[in-house]
């Protein structure tokens, strides 16, 4: 068990203290990232590219997820420990439920997070009725980067931000505990925000969500190439990676993160 629950983090957003999140796929950054004080510790799929070298996060599977997640458990010891479910792996709710099972026996995660809208109502639905707690992800999907012809914001248009808004509303009463936004204009973000009492994570997102989260080889500066624009470089200048991930943390929880360098508008 976490120190850090579901509750902590329904109590944070019902506070509006604001909750940070990062990425860890190892026992080692995964204790640096507790340390800091993190509250979700993300298993992400996006170890296909920053891990493993792939060009997307497509070909990882739920093998290499519970191997992951185990190797995080053993490095955190307060915070929650959210593991991606990857790429058809949850094709239908039937093999949802199974590898969703797998992750959290055989890995040691905490819940699970799903990438998808309205097409997840029954998964989500199901997961939940068998204490399997969910987060979904909208906005910029990467496992459907293909579908979508590359990383680019999503919700833009009205139509579109006004699905995006359903989708969450219907996530949320199907048992969605968590949202993640990915890559969304800050005022379609701050809508769903408002307008669920579940907590909302965000990344490209804009300041108002509950929480955020970046893929923390983006904020070290160790992903090559070049970082997403609503990520930045904690690293530069602070001396060392614990130093990093402490400003990364004190950043988000006093708002200064994300500025607006880092928010689509
Ligand atoms: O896989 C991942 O790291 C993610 C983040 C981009 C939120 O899903």
């Amino acid at each position: 068990m976490s120190n850090v629950t579901l509750t902590t983090l329904r109590r944070m957003k019902q506070e509006s203290k604001p909750f940070a999140c990062l990425t860890a796929y190892d026992a080692s950054f995964a204790r640096l990232i507790d340390e800091a004080g993190v509250e979700v510790v993300l298993v992400g799929d996006s170890l296909g590219m920053v891990v493993q070298g792939q060009e997307s996060t497509l070909s990882v599977t739920v093998d290499e997820m519970i191997y992951h997640t185990r190797n995080v458990r053993r490095g955190t010891a307060r915070a929650l420990v959210m593991t991606d479910m990857p790429f058809m792996s949850y094709p239908d709710p039937q093999q949802a439920l199974l590898n969703a099972g797998r992750l959290m026996k055989e890995g040691g995660a905490h819940m699970v997070k799903l990438e998808g809208g309205a097409m997840l109502l029954d998964t989500v639905r199901l997961l939940s009725s068998h204490g399997i707690p969910v987060c979904a992800h909208l906005g910029l999907l990467p496992q459907s980067v293909h579908k979508l012809g590359g990383y680019k914001v999503q919700g833009r248009d009205e139509a579109e931000a006004g699905a995006m808004l359903d989708d969450a509303q219907s996530l949320v009463a199907a048992g969605a505990d968590i949202l993640l936004l990915e890559c969304v204009p800050q005022a379609l973000a701050s809508a769903i925000t408002s307008s669920v009492d579940v907590p909302v994570i965000g990344i490209g997102a804009g300041p108002e969500c509950d929480g955020q989260v970046l893929v923390s080889y983006d904020m070290l500066a160790i992903t090559p190439g070049k970082r997403p624009r609503f990520s930045k470089d904690f690293l530069a200048g602070s001396g060392s990676i614990a130093a990093a991930l402490a400003s990364y943390v004190s950043d988000v929880k006093a708002r200064r993160f994300p500025g607006r360098d880092h928010v689509i508008a």
